[in-house]
């Protein structure tokens, strides 16, 4: 799949470049945390033509997707690489990577909305979210995007206890869970996968963007 990001540079300028840059000291840190990232940035690409982006919205998406687990640089790697399942100390504290990716950012002064995502990824559309417990519409478009993205990703992805979901069966449980996501941008993503045009294999981040 092409990457598109230089398509947006012009209107994107150096969030792109702040793209860059986060990307490669995450996959340095963690390759599993920036191929995570890696394949949801390029399923971004996918995600945003089936909801109907705009070119300007297409390209904040692909950044604040692509970095939207970038608080996890404040977690550490006995907990980030955990086998067993973690304390309620320590999965408190993994909750926290969402405000600390923010205040990471907030400095920068990005398209706002690049922030939102990685502030609000983690919202459920029925409020069981966190960090604010947003419901529906209150939480923002490209959040409630990222949210779907992450949950397939992470079902797809082998864990040492189980081998990772099929592209359907992932979907199946994401229908089940429904009252998790946005309804109509679960449709936009079944028919994304529909298409057939989202790699089945859970490729790795290439040593090249590292
Ligand atoms: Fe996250």
């Amino acid at each position: 799949m092409e990457n598109s990001i230089s398509g947006v540079n012009d209107i994107l300028n150096n969030q792109d470049g702040v793209y860059q840059f986060l990307m490669k000291i995450i996959a340095g840190r963690n390759s599993e945390i920036g191929s995570h990232l890696y394949r949801i940035q390029k399923q971004a690409i996918l995600f945003s033509q089936f909801a109907d982006l705009s070119i300007k919205e297409t390209g904040i998406f692909i950044i604040g997707a692509g970095i939207h687990d970038v608080g996890k640089l404040s977690i550490s790697d006995h907990i980030l690489n955990k086998p067993k399942k973690l304390t309620a100390s320590e999965y408190t504290l993994v909750q926290k990577h969402v405000e600390f990716g923010f205040n990471f950012l907030e400095p920068l002064r990005l398209d706002s909305r690049i922030n939102e995502i990685v502030l609000y990824h983690h919202e459920n559309y029925d409020g069981s979210g966190y960090p604010d417990g947003l419901i529906g519409d209150k939480i923002p478009f490209l959040a409630r995007m990222t949210r779907i993205l992450d949950s397939f990703d992470a079902l797809t992805g082998d864990r040492p206890y189980r081998q990772g979901f099929s592209h359907s069966e992932a979907f199946g449980i994401l229908q089940k869970e429904s009252h998790l996501y946005d309804p109509k941008l679960l449709q936009c993503f079944g028919r994304m996968l529909d298409s057939e045009k989202v790699p089945t294999e859970h490729f790795s981040i290439p040593y090249a963007h590292i």
